[in-house]
């Protein structure tokens, strides 16, 4: 408490020899366009090293993101229209009201980053809304190839739970999917490019009996290469046959969400998913800009402070699209039809099984 009082003591906002810029010098010495945004450094700090085990891509980073989502998206305009109360967004309900939202069908699992991250948002000054988006933003700026996310300072703690039922779930149709992301603000082409975040991730719980199995081959790198082996044929399934939601990936240990396989498929949403196959500068302003809208869902971005300089820079992208061993476009399902499906090069080598993410 002596500590964050100092900080804010010893945050000057000083005028540059321009003149123009206003920057603050925080108590460490670090600066940030704005003296409010100098108490999130010890809390990066503190999560880099704490949450995020010294700055890993790992699968806390995975589980912060996939909060980011399920806290924001608990909003809905339409309910609202009905008389009822339909969320308030990204506004640290998941957190504030987790003996209600976690046990949400759709938030299977999310209890897991909701107790690592509740002490955090105990111990540092911060509403659990704004905890939520910065340890998103700063998880992914983690993750070689990543866009450096926006992160905006200043959301008021939730005054009650999100309803249930707004977290789409990977056994939803298309058409359901779509409906309930533009109940809350998000066209087609956003839906997709959220999406990207599927290429930093795994499942616990679709098939319990294989923890930790990733959909991508690259779960620790922010490429393109969750678009590109979604869109190949599907033959197995990694673990146990017969799950909800799940659909026959391409690669041993690696796992398809029916909802990810549809998705890739649907003459709405196909071509925009191809096209980041290859395109990591697409691939990277799209996810940022959608992600910076789903940050302050049913927020007033008026009453917040822009803070996204104090978000590190990610690692530039390691290694280049391709196709994963023992596979090329005879395997592409091509689904998009205004555009080919980009020529890649097969990884060389034997075929492969794609480890789990380890659990740390
Ligand atoms: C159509 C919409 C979506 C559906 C149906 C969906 C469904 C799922 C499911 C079933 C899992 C696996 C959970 C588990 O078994 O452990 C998952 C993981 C994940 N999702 Fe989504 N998701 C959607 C959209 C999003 C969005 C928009 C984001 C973020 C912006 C996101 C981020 C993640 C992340 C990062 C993980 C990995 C978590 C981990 O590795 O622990 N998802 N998603
Ligand atoms: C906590 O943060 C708020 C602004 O979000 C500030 O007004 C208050 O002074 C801070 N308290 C401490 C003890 O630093
Ligand atoms: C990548 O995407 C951008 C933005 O949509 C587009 O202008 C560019 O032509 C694309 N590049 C390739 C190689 O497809």
């Amino acid at each position: 408490m002596a500590f964050k009082l100092l900080v804010s003591l010893l945050a000057l906002a000083v005028v540059s020899n321009a003149g123009t810029i206003r920057k603050a010098t925080c108590a460490d010495g670090r600066t940030t366009a704005n003296a409010a945004c100098c108490v999130l450094f010890p809390i990066l700090d503190d999560i880099q090293e704490n949450l995020f085990d010294g700055g890993e891509c790992g699968e806390e980073v995975h589980e912060s993101l996939r909060l980011t989502f399920h806290d924001a998206i608990g909003f809905s305009p339409a309910l609202t229209k009905q008389g009822k109360f339909g969320g308030g967004g990204a506004d640290g309900s998941l957190i504030t009201f987790a003996a209600i939202e976690t046990p949400f069908h759709a938030n299977g699992g999310i209890d897991d980053i909701v107790d690592a991250q509740t002490p955090f948002v105990a111990k540092h000054n911060i509403s659990a809304g704004d905890f939520i988006q910065f340890a998103g933003a700063v998880g992914v700026s983690n993750c070689p190839g990543a866009p450096r996310l926006q992160f905006l300072l200043g959301r008021p703690d939730a005054k009650q739970a999100s309803p249930d039922l707004l977290v789409p779930e990977p056994f939803d149709s298309v058409t359901k999917i779509l409906a309930r992301f533009k109940d809350a603000g998000f066209s087609p082409n956003e839906v997709v490019a959220l999406l990207a975040s599927h290429t930093i991730a795994a499942a616990d719980h679709v098939d319990e009996t294989i923890p930790g199995t990733p959909f991508d081959s690259t779960p620790n790198i922010f490429d393109s290469q969750f678009f590109i082996e979604t869109q190949l044929k599907g033959t197995l399934f990694p673990g146990t046959a017969g799950n909800q939601g799940e659909a026959q990936s391409p690669l041993g240990g690696e796992i398809r969400l029916q909802s990810d396989a549809d998705l890739a498929r649907d003459s709405r949403t196909a071509c925009e998913w191809q096209s980041f196959v290859n395109n990591q500068s697409k691939l990277q302003n799209a996810f940022k800009a959608a992600m910076a809208k789903l940050a302050v869902t049913g927020q007033d971005t008026r009453k917040l402070v822009d803070c996204s300089d104090v978000i590190p820079v990610p690692p530039p992208l390691a290694g280049s699209a391709h196709f994963p061993a023992g596979l090329n476009r005879r395997d592409v399902e091509q689904a998009c039809r205004a555009t080919p499906f980009p020529t890649l090069p097969t990884d060389p080598g034997p075929v492969t099984s794609v480890p789990p993410v380890p659990p740390s």
